[in-house]
Parts: C-alpha cells; structure tokens; sequence
C-alpha cells in the first residue's frame, strides 16, 4: 500500500493512497494503513503519535498556554501514566494511603478536601494541612461545577506540592473560566494536567487520554519533573493503541472538533433543562 499526503496549516491536505487522489482529514492516511495486513501496528512511540500530540497540543493549549506538544504525553486513558504511585485508588490499594479509619470512613494519609454547595464547591484551603500531592478535578464530576484556581496554584507552591488537575470536562466550560489550568500565570511551575477522550469525544472503553508534564515543573533541588516522567512512561508503558490514536487524531481534526463540540453543546442543554 501507498499513502502520500501533503498536509496544509489547517490540517487538511491532498492525498494519494493507492493511486486514489483525493482531498481528505490528516488522519486518513494512518487509518487506511492501519486497516491493511502490511501496514497494521499494534504499538509506536511510547509517548505517542507525534501527529496526536501536535493535535492536542493545537487544539487545546498552544495559543492560551505555549506548552509545546514535546510536553504531552498521550496513554491508554488519563490515569495511567501517574502511575500506581500517584492515583489514589491505587495507591489505596498499595497501602501507601494508609490505614482505613472507619471512625470518619477516611484513609489516615489523604487528606479530604470539602468540596460541597455551603462552600461554592471549592475547599477552604485555610483548614486544608500540606500534602505532596494535591487532585482536583476541574470542572467538578459530577456537579459540573467550574471552580477558580489561582488560589490552588498559590497554594501548590507555598506548601512545594504538586497540583494534578483532572480536566475531563473542560470543554464543558461556557463562561470565561481558564479551559487549562496553564493558562494560570505560575501554574506550569506547580502543576501536571491529565485529560481522557472519554467525556469530550464519548471515548469511554477505547481508552485514550494525556498527561501535560511542562519542563518548568521540577523537584526542589530544580531537576525538571519531566525527565524523570519521560524515563518512566518509557520504561513501564507501551504506548497507546494505534487504532484509538487514529481515532483521536479523527476527533480533533477540524470537522472531526466539530462533531464533538456537539456533546459539550448537548450536555450544556440537559444541564439548562435539569436547572
Ligand atoms: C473526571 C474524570 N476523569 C477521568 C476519568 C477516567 O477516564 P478514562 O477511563 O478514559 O481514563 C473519568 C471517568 O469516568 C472521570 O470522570
């Protein structure tokens, strides 16, 4: 099989497969290969198809943040490349959240932030001790809630915590709140953002997500994070599926971002007709 294509900015181009001339989506070309017996791969680089990344990074952080598509790293969801260390539920399981004190029905090692309607869905972080790592997922499942951050980022970096904001629902977002944690000034200092595909582009099973790690995140002794973080994903990871790296690129091509736009669009709806 031959697949020639030659891409424009907007991320359209003309291409040949099989002598087949025509004007298609830039994830064309992979898909026809992947669905062929030469040209099918399970597996490629562990951080992920460049193209995917170069997509993402367009598509949600390049004019609003300068993170560049180097510090994205794509996974089989959004959890996976923190690793069993960081995500609370593994790390329940692995007993390093502590011991389960049925008293409060809390682990002792995680401390639990109130976020409830009494205080706007945002924790007095007056009341909240220092912690290596801090979770908040933003806008808030289930509420939808869209909280305010710059005060979690200033908190990060007086306590030298690491802030891990879940963006799942971002796109959900329709008032001028940040879509991106990083388009809070310091917050690539503090900071690590992890999104699935699961909610914006209904790829809930098909197992897609990224984690941003920016270069200017690093230990106290000023080692960056990322370097660390690429080490890992490359040691313990095999990389995302090719089939569903595809499938992403489809979904944030320009008509592919259109169709999925809708879901937000709809959700946004329900939540008008539910209020
Ligand atoms: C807020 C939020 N983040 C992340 C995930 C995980 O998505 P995935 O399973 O695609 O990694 C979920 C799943 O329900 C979620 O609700």
């Amino acid at each position: 099989m031959v697949v020639l294509m030659v891409c424009g900015d907007d991320g359209y181009g003309e291409c040949l497969v099989n002598g087949f001339n025509g004007y298609c989506r830039p994830e064309l070309p992979y898909a026809l290969a992947l669905s062929t017996v030469e040209g099918y791969s399970g597996y490629g680089a562990e951080e992920s198809n460049m193209e995917l990344r170069k997509a993402i990074d367009k598509t949600f952080y390049k004019d609003n943040t300068h993170i560049t598509c180097d510090q994205i790293f794509v996974s089989d969801g959004s959890q996976m490349l923190l690793g069993p260390e960081i995500y609370v539920d593994s790390s329940v399981i692995m007993g390093r959240a502590g011991e389960f004190e049925e008293k409060t029905s809390k682990y002792k090692n995680i401390v639990y932030m109130n976020c409830a309607p009494e205080n706007n869905f945002f924790p007095d972080l007056s009341k909240v001790p220092r912690t290596d790592v801090i979770f908040f997922c933003n806008p808030n499942n289930p509420t939808g809630h869209t909280a305010s951050r710059p005060q979690l980022v200033d908190f990060a970096r007086k306590n030298g915590s690491i802030l891990i904001c879940d963006s799942a629902y971002a796109t959900y977002i329709s008032d001028d709140s940040p879509r991106s944690l990083f388009e809070i000034p310091g917050a690539k200092e503090v900071a690590i953002e992890v999104s699935p595909f699961s909610k914006f582009a209904g790829f809930t099973g098909v197992c897609l997500g990224w984690t941003v790690v920016p270069k200017e995140l690093s230990y106290a002794d000023g080692f960056p994070i990322i370097q660390d973080y690429h080490r890992v994903v490359c040691t313990s990871f095999c990389g995302a599926s090719n089939i569903a790296q595809v499938g992403g690129l489809a979904c944030l091509s320009p008509e592919g971002f259109k169709v999925t736009l809708l879901f937000s669009f709809l959700f946004l709806n329900l939540k008008c007709a539910l209020s």
